[in-house]
């Protein structure tokens, strides 16, 4: 892949050096610009537009030659605002477990296999109605070392940049009757049962795709806390 920084725009700004304005013949630089290289995280990040999120990058079953282990299925639905209209242009970022529970990152080494067809990461932009799909592997539940016999339920990360710093949201999705529930302190820890309810999704026999893929309905409200409003993963 290839980054360009668009220099183009910069056309849009003032030149340093504009003599009306006395105090830039000061400040202005007197001699030629060295141009420095951008480091790659200066061009990819943070991602708001839409220019590096490419089709496929919802798809987290083929990111590699093989198809990864695991029961195959959809999550999607609809990001939507306090007045309840949908939300389009909001960047959503994924990342999970492999169907075994195990992440690849350096701190995950609990004993459970990686998969080499799983990378467990993925995005997309919602349409113009708000809506959003994903397709992925159910990720497994994962011993956390947070107390004696702690499991995780099974739950992708989200991450949801809406169009203003009031819609940005850092959560997680669960998935419906997990056994898990009632032992998790951070699920629990959103206080109430019906803003924690918020967060499971919906088994969706519509969406299910016959000899493919269960599907899950999953709704985001984007707000500022108000009642309905999706919660964050950690209340105070
Ligand atoms: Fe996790």
């Amino acid at each position: 892949m290839t980054f360009l920084y668009p220099t183009a725009s910069n056309a849009a700004h003032p030149k340093p050096l504009s003599p009306d304005y006395k105090s830039s013949v000061k400040r202005a630089p007197q001699k030629p610009l060295i141009a420095m290289r951008h480091t790659l995280s200066e061009l990819t990040g943070p991602v708001y537009g839409h220019e590096t999120v490419r089709a496929g990058d919802n798809d987290l079953t083929t990111q590699h030659q093989g198809e990864p282990l695991g029961e195959r299925i959809i999550v999607h639905g609809h990001v939507l605002d306090e007045d309840g209209r949908g939300v389009p242009n909001a960047l959503l970022e994924i990342w999970q477990a492999n169907a075994c529970g195990r992440y690849i990152h350096v701190r995950d080494q609990h004993p459970a296999p990686l998969d080499p067809n799983f990378t467990g990461a993925g995005r997309c932009l919602t349409d113009g109605e708000g809506r959003y799909r994903f397709v992925t592997v159910k990720p497994g539940p994962y011993p956390w070392g947070n107390h004696e016999n702690a499991w995780r339920p099974a739950h992708i990360h989200f991450s949801v940049f809406g169009r203003l710093f009031t819609q940005r949201l850092v959560t997680q999705m669960y998935f419906p009757g997990d056994p898990l529930f009632p032992y998790d302190p951070i699920f629990n820890a959103i206080r109430d049962p019906a803003s924690r309810a918020l967060l499971v999704s919906r088994f969706d026999i519509d969406e299910t795709r016959p000899e493919w893929a269960l599907a899950y309905e999953w709704n985001i409200v984007l707000g500022r806390g108000g009642r309905g409003t999706t919660p964050f993963e950690e209340t105070r």
